[in-house]
């Protein structure tokens, strides 16, 4: 009734409860076919008998699931939320440059040597260190140097473009700090011990930075 063909399609009667994955193809079919999905809906909705509503009032959800879905989305993107590789990388060295300071004020005596504590700072530096090496086409896009990160990643960085006509090298270089920090990991637990092994760590800190990081403006 009201003049509407509804192609036989799972909105009309006479489709028992069966065939559910059938009406899923005919929706994805009308939407092609010049016969409105959203007519269809609408006079489902309105007209239909109760099975009829039900799947009407379900594809409608699902419609308004996905536009919100999408849309979120766009959002997300336009207000600048994507993620950031300058600003994450920037928070792992943090991580990395906070691991180093507790440790030297625990061996200093400033904080009370706690071997435990170090261990599980060791363990970030080597997480940090390995995702350098393996994250790094994510983490280091190219451009996303101390001249250019403002322009492309709206955060300044003090990464030098030398990383990336020496990208081996400096894989090398966050090799050193992962191997450096895994022996003094295992070195945590003996302070004299782990005082020496974090020479090595702090050698590659610097090893690494002196090529490929600038200085920060003062
Ligand atoms: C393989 C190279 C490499 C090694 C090894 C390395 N760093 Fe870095 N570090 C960098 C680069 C590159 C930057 C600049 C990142 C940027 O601004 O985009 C940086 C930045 C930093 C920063 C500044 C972060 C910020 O907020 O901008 C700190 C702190 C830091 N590193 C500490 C350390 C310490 C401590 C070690 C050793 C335990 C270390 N780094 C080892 C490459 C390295």
């Amino acid at each position: 009734m009201g003049g509407i063909n509804c192609h036989g399609g799972p909105l009309c009667e006479g489709w028992g409860s069966q065939g559910f994955v059938l009406r899923g193809f005919w929706i994805g079919a009308s939407l092609m076919d010049n016969c409105s999905l959203v007519r269809h809906l609408g006079h489902a909705i309105w007209k239909g008998n109760m099975m009829r509503k039900i799947v009407a009032v379900f594809m409608v959800f699902l419609m308004g699931t996905a536009v919100l879905l999408l849309g979120g989305k766009s959002a997300e993107l336009l207000a600048g939320k994507k993620a950031n590789p300058v600003k994450e990388r920037q928070k792992l060295m943090r991580s990395v440059g906070k691991a180093m300071q507790i440790s030297v004020k625990m061996l200093k005596g400033k904080v009370a040597y706690d071997g435990t504590e170090i261990a599980s700072r060791m363990k970030i530096m080597n997480e940090v260190a390995g995702k350098f090496n393996d994250d790094f086409s994510r983490l280091f896009p190219e451009g996303s140097d101390d001249e250019n990160s403002i322009m492309d990643f709206d955060q300044e960085s003090s990464a030098k473009a030398d990383i990336w006509n020496q990208v081996d090298d400096f894989k090398m270089k966050s090799g050193e700090l992962k191997t450096a920090s895994a022996v003094a990991m295992k070195q945590a637990g003996d302070k004299a011990a782990f005082a020496k092994a974090l020479e090595n760590v702090g050698k590659s800190c610097k090893g690494c930075h002196q090529k490929y990081k600038a200085d920060k403006k003062e």
